[in-house]
């Protein structure tokens, strides 16, 4: 939500049958708070009136190059200069094979050429005609070319009644894309961000098993953004129904011990590590073979408690790599989320209380606290989960940028107190984000520091 705030996107609508889906994108786009005008191509308009997208963007459509009152009133030089990043869904073999031969006889594809900024292209057409040698030769002449990015089509059932892959990507995965394409600043380029999200499961039987609410959200919010800033994300994610972010690694586990196994594997590469996952704490002592039936008698349930997998990485913890834990907590939950960070070795733990309304599991926002290893909070109100992870990577940053100042140790001394939440980063207001600012400034003293004292009044 509100991922593209700020964002200037201008809509290339092709002629498929996806065209109607274009409509959608325009809205997630308007939604995510880009401010969207749409160039549709003739044939475009033979499948989806121009009006269905005035309406939804609010903007003339722009259709054709040779129209004076388009053309007075944002001419195709302005309306290349315009966005912060193109996309072109659906993108027909023909428009590809234009954009890729240098052609531009109409206003899209004029507008395309002469744009200097990202382009991406969401090609959806029957799927032959997508593996079609020289549609193929063509995308690669584009992808060759830094500005040009491609979401590929996903197999299934097309309009022609045939199956394979042709159909136009998940909406979700374009959005992605823009969000990635229209970011400026890559602040995790070439670094490798490792990410834990939602629950585990431990099985008590074939058919039963002990879980948590965690639904991803959180964690997935937190790939999401990481990818947009550039890294190279690998997310591990418990049992989810999530869709996945775009260009994200994503290593599905079922339990604590899965979660463990694929940690320990991927942590050594992780220059962020960020826990956002539930696991559980406790496993059934067995796992039975067979459903455990009622008729068997009273049953009671032997738990064995699971590896702590953030004590773990806290104590391997790098020099170079930066940890940062969550705390779901009901009660008490400065004092316990403190006393993670001390105990766990970590550099920032993100507290919520999850009974709180509009926090922790499930829901689509979060309402946090994060502490910092020399003590410091910053305090936010409630918000998306997808502006906490801006403004927890604008932290982590800020963060990190300290530790490797010339005369700085790793002790957590050299941290400095931040003075606004999200305030990390040049660019703030150009990048618009939905982060930067809008949290409720930094608790210093009200909260008591972290690592002393008693942040809560009530006995540790
Ligand atoms: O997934 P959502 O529905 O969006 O909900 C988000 C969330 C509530 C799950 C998330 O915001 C959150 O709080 N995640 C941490 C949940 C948790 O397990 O907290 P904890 O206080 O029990 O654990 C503290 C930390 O230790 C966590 O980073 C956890 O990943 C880690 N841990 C815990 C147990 C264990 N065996 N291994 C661990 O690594």
């Amino acid at each position: 939500m509100n991922m593209l705030k700020g964002k200037r996107v201008l809509l290339g609508v092709t002629g498929g049958i996806a065209a109607y889906r274009a409509a959608e994108l325009a809205r997630m786009l308007t939604r995510e708070g880009a401010e969207v005008r749409v160039a549709m191509t003739a044939a475009a308009c033979e499948f989806v009136q121009p009006l269905t997208f005035q309406a939804l963007c609010g903007h003339p459509v722009m259709l054709s190059l040779f129209d004076q009152q388009e053309e007075s009133q944002i001419g195709h030089i302005a309306a290349a200069r315009w966005p912060d990043c193109i996309v072109v869904a659906p993108a027909t073999a023909n428009f590809i094979g234009k954009a890729a031969g240098g052609i531009a006889d109409d206003l899209l594809t004029t507008i395309v050429m002469a744009s200097r900024k990202p382009v991406v292209l969401a090609p959806a057409m029957n799927w032959a005609m997508w593996q079609n040698e020289f549609v193929q030769a063509n995308l690669a002449r584009l992808t060759a070319l830094e500005r040009f990015q491609i979401v590929p089509p996903e197999e299934g059932e097309m309009a022609c009644g045939e199956t394979g892959k042709g159909r136009l990507a998940t909406l979700d995965f374009i959005i992605d894309r823009v969000v990635y394409a229209s970011r400026e600043e890559k602040d995790l380029h070439d670094e490798t961000v490792l990410i834990t999200s939602g629950p585990t499961y431990e099985d008590i039987d074939p058919v039963r098993f002990v879980a948590n609410r965690s639904s991803g959200k959180m964690g997935f919010a937190l790939a999401r953004e990481a990818r947009a800033r550039g890294g190279r994300v690998i997310l591990i994610a418990g049992p989810n129904s999530l869709i996945p972010p775009c260009d994200v690694q994503v290593v599905p586990v079922r339990t604590a011990a899965q979660m463990l196994e694929a940690v320990r594997k991927h942590a050594p590469e992780a220059n962020v590590i960020i826990k956002a996952a539930a696991v559980a704490d406790f496993r059934p002592a067995r796992t039975a073979d067979r459903k455990i039936h009622k008729d068997e008698g009273d049953f009671s349930l032997p738990l064995v408690k699971t590896v702590d997998i953030l004590s773990e990485l806290g104590q391997s913890k790098r020099h170079n790599q930066f940890l940062v834990g969550f705390a779901a907590e009901t009660h008490q939950v400065m004092t316990y989320g403190s006393q993670k960070l001390r105990e766990k070795r970590l550099d920032l733990i993100v507290v919520n209380d999850v009974s709180e309304e509009g926090a922790g599991f499930e829901v689509d926002t979060n309402v946090v606290k994060v502490i910092d290893n020399a003590g410091h909070i910053e305090q936010w109100p409630m918000m998306p989960k997808a502006k906490v992870a801006v403004m927890l990577f604008d932290l982590i940053q800020k963060h990190r940028a300290n530790q490797k100042g010339p005369d700085k140790g790793r002790d957590g001394h050299s941290v400095r107190p931040s003075h606004r939440p999200g305030g990390g980063r040049r660019r703030r207001s150009k990048r618009g984000g939905g982060g930067g600012g809008g949290g409720g400034g930094e608790s210093r003293g009200g909260e008591g520091r972290a690592n002393g004292g008693n942040p809560e009044g009530q006995p540790a």
